[in-house]
């Protein structure tokens, strides 16, 4: 074998609470996972040194392609851990927003993880794969995993939820990203712990009743995103272009630690709608249309 294409989907939270900073400076979240049908492809070929490079077409050319980059570690944490002699060559095709909440990064390295098991004939189990991704990123199991999920801990310890109907959503992405830490750092400036004992702090139970119920008007009401204020502090223009978008469809929320923006829609055409509409109110943003539960990393093609 010389070369593997693996694919891993970006991700909405349908919901994400978030409480005070613990965990190592980590903020412990309860949150409601989706991914979505927007693959980022990672095509991973032999070489014959031990080297490990990276090439990056789509969006996200200005990326660093060195150990910065996710893709880069995801390879170099499984040649280290299982002593792979030979290296690879990385190509990625970029389709999910950089730095847009929708764990592009982190998909990547997905993708890395389960393409370079193959290449490299590891034979690890998605769950090994999964605790290894925790290592880089608090996203990357989830992309791993894929479907619809509630996570705790930082996000990486994941419960799958039931799949009922398909979700139909429109993706409003910004050209310039936002900083994760940058968000939770606005967020603990905001927040007042003394007065939320932490037993307070809401969870996600009803949402996910709600979603396993496929009872899309509660699912709509239940959604909420704790990083929305921190990230409006960063970025006022998010708040615009949400109050925009909650006029359209069941309901509109910002995905992550943003700047993109999704709408849940009734359906399929609806959606298709909306997402003119915005495109032409919005011409500045880049709006997609994208349907969930999507499959988490996988192998596309072997040769
Ligand atoms: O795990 P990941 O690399 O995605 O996290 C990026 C940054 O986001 C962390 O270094 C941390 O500053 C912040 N973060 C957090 N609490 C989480 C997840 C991320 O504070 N649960």
């Amino acid at each position: 074998m010389r070369s593997v294409l693996a694919s891993a989907p970006a991700k909405v939270n349908l919901a994400l609470r978030v409480g005070p900073p613990r965990l190592a400076g980590f903020h412990p979240l309860d949150t409601v996972f989706e991914a979505l049908d927007i693959f980022d492809d990672v095509e991973a070929t032999s070489v014959s040194d031990s080297s490990v490079t990276l090439s990056i077409s789509g969006l996200g050319e200005d990326l660093p392609v060195d150990s910065r980059n996710l893709a880069v570690s995801a390879a170099l944490l499984l040649q280290e851990r299982f002593a792979v002699p030979t290296g690879v060559a990385l190509r990625i095709t970029k389709r999910i927003p950089v730095a847009g909440g929708m764990a592009g990064g982190s998909a990547d390295a997905a993708a890395t993880l389960v393409a370079c098991n193959k290449l490299w004939n590891l034979d690890l189990s998605t769950d090994q794969l999964m605790e290894l991704g925790a290592e880089l990123g608090s996203d990357v199991p989830f992309c791993i995993l894929g479907s619809l999920a509630h996570g705790t801990g930082r996000g990486e310890v994941l419960r799958p939820l039931k799949v009922g109907v398909m979700h139909s959503w429109v993706i409003l992405t910004q050209r310039q990203g936002l900083s994760t830490p940058e968000v939770f750092r606005e967020f603990d400036s905001l927040m007042d712990y003394v007065r939320i004992p932490e037993t307070l702090v809401p969870d996600t139970q009803d949402l996910q009743e709600a979603l396993e119920d496929s009872d899309l008007e509660a699912v709509g009401r239940l959604m909420v995103n704790d990083l929305e204020q921190p990230a409006f502090v960063v970025r006022p223009d998010i708040r615009e272009v949400l109050r925009a978008a909650q006029e359209y469809g069941i309901r509109a929320i910002m995905s992550g630690s943003g700047p993109t923006v999704a709408v849940l829609a009734d359906d399929f055409s609806t959606a298709d709608a909306i997402a003119g509409k915005l495109s032409r109110q919005f011409p500045e943003l880049t709006v997609l249309r994208a349907n969930g539960p999507a499959a988490g990393a996988h192998v596309q093609v072997v040769r």
